[in-house]
């Protein structure tokens, strides 16, 4: 069989749509003021985000049903968002409420049209937007983080990477890499300092955690929050990462969740949430850390993209890629369950690994 006979799919393995009937990171929520429209892509879409005067978000299509002028060149009044073109009116909600160039009976004609909305809600300073084709009453809770109340990111920042959204997860799990890719901002050598390490880790819904353990006390930054510190990671669908460190005095939760564009372009969104009330004279700094860092991993992914066109398949090594390949059976997992349709079956277990990074 030649390659040109097989389905698109199999010529093309790093070819990885992302998935769907998840809540996916739409805006920062504080970058959305009440009155204002933003548009995103989303998995191919061309998605408006609004905030009404009275501070609702809502996300419609960010094309006009009439002849697919994007929205956002339009207007919004903090209730009704109005299309440049012809001035077709729509309502938060997607209905269109007025046509101005119809007359007479012909203006009720508008009320048959309807923009496509998305749900679309806010929680702990993130306005998310579910993407799939769940029904409205079957939809899944946010994914927010637990004790926390409805605290904002005090730092937050994004970085768009040139892979999809599965690849660019992987740098969230990639022990292997971190020595070769990532430097001291000020110093701009890779460390390559390599250490053996042995992680215990344990499913989760929908992922995985590396299991809570004791902070290393002879680390500085540990000592901000305390005695008995402790630190989880937690790695979860459709591609996020979530730090807990806590001590008897502080806490700090760090998130970095994927956001795909495409195909072939992912946004990564980083927030940091902590406890700290001293700490705001800092953000700048932590801020331009975490996007050095960030920025990195977008340099080599865009580097890994010019083999990826190749479309040669990858190898997976020992304990060091098997995080790697427990995310790809959780994918596999998800798409088993029609993609959460079904019930969803974590198929992982409790696992210590072994890696030098
Ligand atoms: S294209 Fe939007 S009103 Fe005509
Ligand atoms: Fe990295």
């Amino acid at each position: 069989m030649s390659a040109d006979s097989l389905p698109a799919t199999a010529r093309r393995p790093h070819h990885i749509p992302p998935l769907s009937n998840f809540w996916y990171f739409g805006l920062n929520g504080a970058s959305l003021k009440p009155g204002k429209m933003q548009h995103i892509t989303l998995m191919g879409q061309s998605v408006l985000l609004g905030r009404t005067n009275e501070g609702k978000v809502f996300a419609m299509r960010n094309l006009c049903p009439h002849r697919s002028t994007p929205l956002h060149h339009g207007q919004f009044d903090g209730k009704e968002v109005q299309c440049h073109y012809h001035g077709w009116r729509f309502a938060a909600d997607g209905r269109c409420t007025a046509i101005p160039a119809l007359c007479d009976e012909q203006a009720r004609f508008g009320e048959r049209v309807r923009n496509k909305t998305y749900p679309c809600c806010e929680g702990q300073g993130v306005i998310w937007v579910f993407m799939g084709d769940k029904a409205e009453d079957d939809l899944p809770d946010l994914p927010l983080l637990p004790g926390i109340g409805d605290a904002k990111p005090q730092i937050y920042c994004q970085v768009t990477y040139p892979l999809n959204a599965e690849h660019t997860a992987y740098t969230f799990f990639d022990p292997a890499h971190v020595a070769f890719v990532h430097s001291s901002p000020f110093i701009h050598r890779k460390s390559h300092n390599i250490r053996a390490k042995v992680k215990e880790f344990a499913p989760v819904p929908f992922g995985w955690c590396m299991k809570r353990h004791t902070a290393p006390r002879e680390n500085m930054f540990y000592r901000l929050f305390g005695k008995n510190v402790t630190t989880e990671i937690t790695y979860l669908l459709p591609g996020t990462r979530i730090e807990h460190i806590a001590g008897d005095k502080h806490w700090l939760i760090s998130v970095a969740t994927v956001s795909p564009i495409s195909d072939e372009e992912t946004i990564v969104h980083q927030s940091t949430y902590w406890s700290f009330p001293w700490m705001s004279p800092a953000k700048g700094l932590l801020r331009y850390l975490i996007k050095h860092f960030l920025t990195e991993d977008r340099e080599y992914a865009a580097k890994q993209r010019e083999g990826l066109a190749f479309q040669q398949p990858f190898i997976s090594m020992g304990d060091a890629d098997a995080q790697i390949q427990w995310f790809q059976r959780l994918r596999q997992a998800w798409l088993q369950s029609g993609s959460g349709h079904q019930p969803f079956v974590n198929p992982l277990v409790e696992e210590t690994l072994r890696f030098n990074s």
